[in-house]
């Protein structure tokens, strides 16, 4: 990481703010802890572990700059009476096993929908007015030809994970213009690191770790997405909160790499990296990987280039880096002197 300090960094170290950080036990948002411990703020984290563990926040128990409440985002008296006398809200929980929304069919409406209405709802009843959420590219669906930009429409997302998130959107959009609320939206690429539960890289090194002679890859293989660092991510979302302060609405921005990397160069990525060879491939030469998957994501990334935040790394490296992470050859922990 480079040494010079950024905006970013500067900002961080500040006024120490109260952030409200949910999803906060879970991959991006234990990074987002860290960093915002590291810089010297009180956080507050607010998640029910149904798909994490607390297993990056324990280290912060007996620290008093965070609390922990292990609660759903469903119990609006809950999330009223702990994020009053906060700041800003990170707002990063949602259902991320997007296979799981075609058996459960409210899992989005709930964890995404239902949820975010109530972080808003909690914001009106606290007066916290600053929103910071996570959104996805899965809102655009594949209806729109070519790569997506903020523009792009109409919005006909292929799973419920992206029907809720363009929900979401919805419901922060009208909120702030009713009740005063300053947001900002950002549509990820795919975020990619350690502490991920999930993702292709996770799947791929644990298909391998159990059998490495052959691969299972879900669908055809020629899926292309746009993959990058979490601290990445996190480094842009600050970046841009800090760069467009005020607005009637929401800032909208996708955020991501303008590269992008195919399944299969992620495999070999992988196998290389574990130091394998003669590994076979095994396709389910299904259309999608799953039902919901949509196995081309490309993503215009003009409209931050054009506010000043590109990634450092390009999607390739960037996979090369988590594939190594996750496999813990490479160590990274995010603080405000790492991130940059
Ligand atoms: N990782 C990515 O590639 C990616 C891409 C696009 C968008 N996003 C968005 O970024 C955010 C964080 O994703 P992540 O990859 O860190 O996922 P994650 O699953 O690691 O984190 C989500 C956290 O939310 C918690 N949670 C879920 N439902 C909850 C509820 N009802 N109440 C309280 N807590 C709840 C989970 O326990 C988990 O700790 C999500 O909103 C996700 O949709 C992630």
């Amino acid at each position: 990481m480079s040494t010079t300090r950024d905006s970013v960094q500067t900002a961080l170290t500040g006024k120490p703010r109260r952030w409200f950080v949910t999803g906060g036990a879970g991959f991006i948002g234990s990074h987002v802890v860290d960093l915002l411990v590291s810089a010297g703020h009180e956080v507050t984290v607010y998640d029910n572990l149904s798909l994490s563990t607390d297993r990056y926040i324990a280290p912060y128990v007996h620290d008093k700059r965070i609390t922990f409440h292990q609660k759903d985002l469903l119990d609006l008296a809950a999330v009223t009476e702990a994020m009053a006398g906060h700041d800003i809200v990170f707002h990063l929980a949602a259902n991320t096993d997007i296979p799981s929304g075609f058996t459960k069919h409210r899992i989005d409406l709930d964890n995404d929908v239902v949820a975010t209405w109530n972080v808003l709802e909690s914001m009106v009843k606290t007066g916290v007015k600053e929103l910071l959420f996570s959104s996805t590219g899965a809102v655009y669906g594949e209806s729109i030809q070519g790569t997506f930009s903020e523009t792009s429409g109409p919005l006909l997302p292929v799973s419920l994970y992206g029907a809720g998130k363009i929900g979401s959107e919805a419901f922060i959009s009208a909120y702030c213009n009713l009740f005063g609320l300053r947001a900002w939206m950002y549509r990820f690429g795919n975020v990619i690191g350690e502490r991920t539960n999930h993702g292709v890289i996770y799947d791929f090194i644990a298909k391998l770790k159990k059998n490495p002679r052959e691969l299972q890859v879900l669908g055809t293989g020629r899926g292309e997405k746009n993959y990058f660092l979490v601290e990445e991510c996190i480094h842009g979302i600050l970046y841009v909160h800090g760069k467009v302060p005020d607005g009637p609405f929401p800032v909208l921005v996708n955020l991501g790499t303008d590269s992008t990397t195919q399944v299969m160069d992620i495999s070999k990525i992988i196998i290389e990296e574990m130091g394998l060879s003669d590994v076979r491939y095994a396709f389910t030469g299904t259309p999608r990987g799953w039902p919901g998957d949509q196995p081309v994501v490309l993503l215009d990334t003009h409209k931050i280039h054009e506010l000043g935040w590109y990634s450092r790394r390009t999607s390739t490296d960037a996979v090369r880096t988590a594939a190594r992470r996750l496999l813990g050859t490479d160590q990274f922990r995010l603080t405000v002197d790492t991130l940059s």
